[in-house]
């Protein structure tokens, strides 16, 4: 059978892809990686006609039913993964986009056009109770997790909840204890420890390569209410809102992920502007309750001290997640903004000085996206890889996390740094 006769079993979604891929065979490069792409479609896969008319012949894994409750940003961002995953990773699964919520009528039906859901509803709950749907992925306001959550948990379904878990901790560990003792599969949306480079930082802080882990510098700083126009939303809600909820979540769990536990803090929250437009081009004001800016001294179990910054009103910053850690033998540095690098100081001698590493098929699972180093992945990629984490922890493979118990851990972290910013004092974890 020529490779062309092949290929033509497949359904035309797939044909398309496959062709794109052929087009660009000229190069050598591009060569293996039409090789790699087939051979990802054909792994644990059967081909096989299904009862649609047309007889159209289908990749034979079992389907999972995604539930979406939120069409914004994150929405936007997890249907994509969703649609993308099974293109690029050999998943248990194929997701099937079934049905979108979201607070209106209006906007979950154009939110489900949009994102390709076959259904919508402006009720959660019948979302979550639907029998078509297998996972509920949660990315609506904060204060709607844990009602969602917890119903999802209920009715045996996978939770795939966005950061941070809830509004507060004894609500997080509410989610968790439920979770747990249903043994529901959940997952959290801390995307950025997806990307490669900080696999690879973790694994060169385990080897020891960098000696014994002394400092620690972690900021998550951004533009986006840097003006005192920018309007109150469900970040500024006094529940459970706030920088370091927002954000500080995100540079938390990193530095947990690459440092360990934190046992002690020391924190000064600010509200930087008293006052915000109650809604976008409202002239009506109304107090802002949360942080705009906080910055913590943190105590590491293991020993190693450190400093975190939250900064939503960071002007000129527009994803600074950020780290510098500091070893007896090396250290490593890594900024967001620059997603594809970490910066290496090896303490070679004659070498003084950072070295740059760039993310490239070294570096798993970059290779999924590309063959070729340089070429970058993007925010949205790291999306995908969470994505076929979790279709890959739903189906009992494995489930590297994070999951709701360590959200529930960023949590209190974040709610020790509160709590110390009002008594003044170290607060212990
Ligand atoms: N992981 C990340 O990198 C990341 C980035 C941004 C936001 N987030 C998180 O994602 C979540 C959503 O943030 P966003 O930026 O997408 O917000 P958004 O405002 O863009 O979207 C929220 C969506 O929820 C919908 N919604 C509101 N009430 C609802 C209801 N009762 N039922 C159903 N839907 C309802 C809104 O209409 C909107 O479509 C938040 O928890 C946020 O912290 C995570």
């Amino acid at each position: 059978m020529s490779s062309n006769s092949r290929i033509c079993a497949f359904p035309s979604s797939v044909w398309g892809q496959t062709a794109t891929v052929l087009a660009q065979a000229k190069l050598p490069i591009c060569q293996r990686w039409t090789e790699l792409r087939l051979s990802n479609l054909y792994q644990g896969s059967k081909l096989g006609k299904t009862n649609e008319p047309g007889g159209v012949q289908t990749l034979g894994k079992p389907q999972i039913g995604i539930g979406l409750v939120g069409s914004g940003f994150m929405g936007r961002c997890h249907a994509n993964a969703f649609r993308a995953v099974s293109g690029l990773f050999d998943i248990p699964f194929e997701p099937k986009l079934r049905i979108l919520a979201d607070a209106t009528d209006d906007l979950a039906r154009d939110g489900a056009q949009a994102l390709g859901f076959e259904r919508f509803t402006a009720d959660w709950q019948e979302l979550v109770n639907d029998p078509e749907v297998g996972i509920v992925a949660i990315t609506a306001p904060n204060v709607l997790h844990a009602p969602i959550a917890l119903t999802a948990i209920a009715a045996g379904k996978t939770v795939y909840c966005e950061k941070p878990l809830s509004t507060t901790a004894a609500l997080a560990l509410e989610m968790t204890e439920a979770a747990e003792a249903t043994g529901v599969t959940t997952m959290v949306g801390f995307n950025f420890l997806r990307n490669p480079m900080i696999r690879l930082a973790r694994e060169i802080i385990t080897s020891g390569e960098i000696g014994e882990i002394t400092g620690v510098r972690g900021r998550h700083a951004e533009n986006y209410m840097a003006s005192p126009e920018a309007p109150h939303s469900f970040r500024t809600d006094p529940t459970g809102g706030g920088a370091l909820a927002d954000i500080g979540s995100h540079i938390t769990s990193m530095l947990r992920y690459l440092v360990g536990p934190i046992a002690e803090v020391q924190a000064d929250c600010r509200t930087i502007f008293p006052t915000r437009p109650v809604a976008p081009g409202s002239t009506e004001r109304a107090p802002v309750k949360v942080d705009d800016m906080t910055h913590a001294l943190l105590r590491f179990e293991n020993g190693a001290g450190g400093s975190i910054e939250a900064n939503w009103a960071a002007t000129a910053r527009t994803m600074d997640l950020s780290w510098e850690i500091t070893g007896t033998l090396g250290a490593l540095a890594f900024s967001q903004e620059a997603m594809n690098e970490l910066r290496l100081w090896s303490g070679m001698p004659g070498r003084n000085g950072f070295t740059r590493v760039e993310a490239g098929p070294a570096h798993p699972p970059y290779d999924a996206f590309c063959p070729a180093p340089g070429h970058h992945l993007g925010f949205n990629d790291l999306k995908v890889i969470e994505v076929a984490e979790l279709l890959t922890a739903h189906a009992g493979v494995r489930n590297p996390g994070p999951d709701f118990r360590e959200a529930y851990e960023v949590q209190r972290c974040i709610e020790a740094m509160q709590e110390s910013a009002r008594s003044g004092s170290w607060v212990a974890l």
